[in-house]
């Protein structure tokens, strides 16, 4: 089984994007021939500065090596090391019908957003399938906002095999229902466009006190909880053992138990969880010669894949 994910540099990682995407692309390296990459070039969509997209780039190099990416079980690269996705892209987009872009919630939530429509934004999902289909990849994991997307990429992939013959494996998203959507602090989905995030990578006091800003509704210390309709107990199940959530939930319909207190052991399961992270991380930090040389080393064995399906595509087109 080969997987594949990608994740823009567009931002600082979060809990969200942790437990939707990384925490479930670490996992599946166990079980295939895992594919992961930055997505550099569908970053410039909406980073139009090179030094802040370097440095994205580089951060998002970073963290997912500190979470538990391993170089030898999963090829990790730039999507700008892997060029070819661009000439597949365009074979795919001459028999994508433009009603199919047009459907994209994504691209429309983006322009509501005031990210500038463009060519290259309308066209992402096509550059996305053709990253999906490079690799001839089996499953795609990503959050349920990324779903459409590989939808997208199945229409596209069918629409060519049927045209031209069987170049392309139809890939199957795999998006983990129980954490499908991860709450930010406001209680939205948790998103950097929305500035409601608890960053993975976040410490110290800066970090509690945006952890103590959960919002939560206006009951008092003594007044039973609903630990269902909470914020702070939605994010607590992300990090705790069955046993804890019980005895939590438990308090919450007690009373007697404030919302700072909850936050207060939050903030604790969260800067437990990621204390060896950081630490990596920083490690990491200090020898980027050794992180570049992952990224080569996986851009070589992903080219490897995306050379062949070109060479298959372009025959199958004719091109060749
Ligand atoms: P953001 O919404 O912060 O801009 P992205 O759109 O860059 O995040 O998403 C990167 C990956 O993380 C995608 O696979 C997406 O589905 C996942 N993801 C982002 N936010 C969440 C969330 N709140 N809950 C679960 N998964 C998420
Ligand atoms: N669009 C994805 C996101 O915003 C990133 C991405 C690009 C991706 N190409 C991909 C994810 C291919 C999975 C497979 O999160």
């Amino acid at each position: 089984m080969r997987i594949l994910s990608g994740i823009q540099p567009s931002g600082k990682l979060h809990i969200g994007n942790y437990f939707g995407m990384m925490k479930p692309a670490i996992e599946l390296q166990e079980q295939g021939d895992a594919y992961l990459f930055i997505a550099n070039y569908h970053a410039m969509t909406t980073i139009k500065d090179a030094s802040k997209l370097r440095e994205m780039t580089q951060d998002v190099a970073l963290d997912f090596l500190a979470c538990g990416i391993d170089p030898k079980k999963t090829a990790f690269y730039r999507q700008s090391d892997l060029p070819q996705v661009h000439e597949l892209a365009w074979l795919l987009s001459t028999l994508c019908p433009m009603g199919l872009l047009e459907r994209c919630h994504s691209y429309k939530d983006k322009l509501a957003k005031g990210i500038a429509a463009s060519h290259g934004l309308f066209a992402y999902p096509v550059l996305m399938a053709a990253d999906i289909l490079a690799v001839q990849s089996n499953v795609v994991p990503v959050g349920r906002d990324q779903k459409q997307h590989v939808e997208v990429t199945r229409d596209l992939a069918v629409r060519f095999n049927n045209a031209f013959g069987d170049v392309f494996t139809i890939p199957e998203p795999s998006i983990r229902e129980n954490v499908a959507v991860v709450p930010g602090i406001d209680g939205q989905k948790m998103s950097k466009s929305y500035d409601n995030t608890l960053e993975i990578f976040g410490e110290g006091k800066a970090f509690r006190k945006r952890v103590m800003k959960i919002l939560t509704d206006s009951k008092g210390l003594e007044d039973p909880k609903d630990p269902e309709k909470c914020n702070v107990f939605a994010l607590y199940k992300l990090f705790a053992t069955e046993a804890e959530l019980a005895d939590l939930a438990e308090r919450y319909r007690a009373g007697g138990m404030g919302y700072g207190h909850a936050k207060q052991e939050l903030f604790e399961k969260i800067d437990t969880y990621f204390a060896p992270m950081r630490e990596r991380r920083k490690e990491l930090a200090e020898d980027l010669d050794y992180v570049n040389d992952i990224l080569a080393d996986g851009a070589k064995r992903a080219s490897i894949l995306a050379n062949e399906t070109l060479q298959k595509a372009r025959q199958a087109v004719g091109l060749e």
